[in-house]
This record gives C-alpha cells, structure tokens and sequence, in this order.
C-alpha cells in the first residue's frame, strides 16, 4: 500500500454508489448490498489515517434517498445504528474524530441520540475526522446557510459587504474543515448528486466502474497515489 506522501489529499470525499446493483445482480436483495458496502466502510475508515488524509467524508444517505422503499430505508437506518453502537470504542481508540452532516432533525430518535454520543465521544479526536453524510443535500445545507447569513444581517449583526467566501463556507455545516481534494464516485455513474456543490469547486473527481461494495483499500490508495501525481493549477498556468 502507497504510504502517505507530500501530495497527499487532505480531504478525500466518496460518493458510495452501487450497492443495490451489485446484490441484485448476484440475484440478492439490494439490502445485501448495503451489508456488504458497511464492511467497505470500515475498511476505507481504517486506512485512510495512513494514507496521510486527514479528512474523510462519506456520502452514506442523501435527502432524496428517503424516496426509497420503506424497507430499504428501515434497513439503512439500522445498519447506521449498528455501526455506531459497534465502532465507536474502536475509532475512539484509534483517536479519529466523527462528526455527521445532513438534516438530523428526521432521522430516528434512537439514531439521533447515538449521533450525538459518537460526535462527544470522539470530539478531542486529532488523527482524522470522518465526516458521514446522513440525510445530507447540498442544496438543502446551502439554503440553511443563506438563511442563517441572511438573519445576521437582518440582526445587524453582520453587513452584506461582510458576505465573502469565507464567511459563507463557515456558514456550511463542513464549517473549519478543509475542502475535498479529491472526490472518488464508484458505480459508473458520472454525477455529483447534490454532494458538497460548494467545498467541491476545485477538486479533481475520480469516477470508477467497481460498485462499492467491491472497493477496497488498494483500491483507494491507487486512486489517492494518482492523485498525488497530478498538478493542480486551480484556474492559474502551469508551474512547470
Ligand atoms: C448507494 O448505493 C448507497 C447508499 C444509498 C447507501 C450507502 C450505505 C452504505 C455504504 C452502508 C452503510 C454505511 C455506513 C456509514 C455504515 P445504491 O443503493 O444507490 O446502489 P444502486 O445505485 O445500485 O441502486
């Protein structure tokens, strides 16, 4: 496995799609799928650190994916509960700091609670921070933040001339961390689905065909070793 490097990115994002294609095509239900993509997550969660990113976050359900059966929705949330109840003491140890973006207000109850325990648990954390996506639109955060900007100056608190990038990405819920340097979509599909539109604007996208259920950690530090390779110029010429 590539070892972390200079030209590592700080901030690796993933669009974790394709769990329902992968189990129905094996003729499984596609909650099978999602069983197998947790056991994903805990593999990448534990080889980012030494891949040298500093911050992970993982798109685990959006605001439109409570469109879906209530089956499916059902067996989600539970396998969210899972995870937690099962890797907090093991993520704690391995001193990873987890926070949660999205509208929590309409998760489960139960979940909600066990949210907060991991974010307290893990709040002192400084070898990574994995951010999980739950109930997470970036439009929806955008709207969130607009409105909350729009109130401070109604508040007199701040003046539209205040408004500048930084105050409006410290307005997202991704507020103090580093934007994506790197934001991998399994699956084939080529979309960004609503995911982190603002803190994305200049990251490079890796869009590969395994479903996620088939990634691995090789997997990613291939992608994480290209990454390093490439130069990024963010709008200006070249260096070289
Ligand atoms: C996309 O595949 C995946 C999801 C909507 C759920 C992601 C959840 C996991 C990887 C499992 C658990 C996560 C954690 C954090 C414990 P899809 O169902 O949209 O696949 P499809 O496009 O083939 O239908």
């Amino acid at each position: 496995m590539t070892a972390q490097t200079e030209n590592s990115p700080r901030h690796v994002a993933i669009i974790m799609d394709g769990n329902g294609r992968w189990a129905v095509r094996r003729g499984r239900p596609r909650t099978f799928g999602h069983h197998r993509g947790a056991e994903r997550v805990r593999e990448i969660v534990d080889v980012a650190p030494d891949l040298g990113i500093e911050v992970l976050t993982l798109f685990a359900f959006s605001t439109e994916n409570w469109n879906r059966p209530g089956y499916e929705v059902k067996v989600l949330m539970s396998l969210f509960r899972r995870y937690i109840a099962r890797e907090v003491d093991g993520l704690d140890a391995e001193n990873v700091r987890v926070r949660f973006i999205g509208d929590r207000s309409i998760l489960p109850k139960n979940l909600q609670n066990l949210i907060e325990m991991m974010e307290a648990r893990t709040a002192e954390n400084t070898r990574m921070t994995l951010q999980l996506a739950l109930s997470y639109g970036s439009r929806a955060e955008m709207t969130d933040a607009m409105r909350y900007l729009a109130g401070e100056v109604e508040a007199g608190r701040l003046t539209s001339d205040d408004i500048d990038q930084d105050v409006i990405s410290g307005a997202m819920m991704t507020a103090g961390l580093p934007d994506p340097d790197l934001v991998i979509r399994t699956s084939g599909e080529h979309r960004i689905s609503n995911f982190l539109l603002w803190q994305s604007a200049y990251a490079e996208y890796a869009f590969i065909d395994e479903c996620w259920p088939d990634f691995s950690a090789d997997r990613l530090a291939e992608i994480v070793g290209a990454f390093g390779r490439r130069e990024r110029r963010f709008g200006a010429v070249s260096a070289r």
